[in-house]
């Protein structure tokens, strides 16, 4: 299976992603493209280091959305990615996508959807929302990408324990360490050997997972 991989930050998903390819825990997978909307993204350094074709478009170099719609479209057939990975992209994704790619887009959303999650819940903003109501426990979540904001159908989640002294940041970090960069390369995986199925809007995987992880 080969994979677009859509970044825009510091790209610890994708090594995430790059590393378990390299170990073997994800199988029949290849990175064929890693875009970012952000030239200055340390992602595109960790695709330089391992020699992954990468591209660069910002919709800030567009005067219309549409155009930029349309280049992002045609940057992502051109690779001809049997899945895309959305891994802490921050790019709105065209309707024009997601249709092109109908069930072919994954997501990493750093919450247990459906709570905190939706329009305006990115980044740190996921994480403060989640300190300011106070739960015990947050997570991540990886789903298929629809026309909504995070409300296609969940793959994998992971839950996490808030601790005391939380801040957003060392949520967010640890939300990563112990989650993120866990079940994003699974479900991968998952997805690289058919194990993935949507049965009325709900995945069901095929045979034997330890989603203890
Ligand atoms: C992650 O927290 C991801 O869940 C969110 O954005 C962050 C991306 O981090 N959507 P990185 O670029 O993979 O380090």
């Amino acid at each position: 299976m080969q994979i677009a991989v859509m970044v825009s930050g510091g790209g610890t998903n994708l090594q995430a992603i790059i590393d378990a390819i390299d170990s073997g825990k994800i199988t029949n997978t290849e990175i064929c493209l890693v875009y970012s909307n952000n030239p200055n993204a340390y992602a595109i350094e960790r695709a330089k280091k391992a020699g992954i074709p990468y591209a660069v478009k910002s919709p800030k170099e567009f005067a219309d959305r549409k155009d930029f719609n349309e280049a992002l479209l045609q940057i992502l057939k051109d690779a001809n990615p049997d899945l895309i990975v959305l891994a802490g992209c921050l790019v709105v994704i065209p309707e024009s996508v997601v249709k092109e790619f109908a069930g072919r887009i994954i997501n990493i959303h750093p919450s247990l959807i459906p709570s905190f999650c939706g329009t305006g819940f990115y980044g740190l903003k996921v994480h403060e929302k989640a300190l300011e109501r106070g739960v015990r426990v947050s997570g991540a979540t990886v789903h298929f990408v629809d026309e909504g904001t995070d409300t296609g159908p969940i793959i994998l989640q992971k839950p996490v324990m808030i601790q005391p002294d939380d801040t957003a940041e060392v949520l967010q970090k640890r939300i990563m360490e112990q989650a993120e960069w866990k079940i994003l390369p699974m479900a991968i995986d998952l997805i690289a050997n058919n194990r993935v199925k949507i049965v009325d809007n709900k995945v069901v995987i095929d045979g034997y997972c330890d989603l203890s992880l």
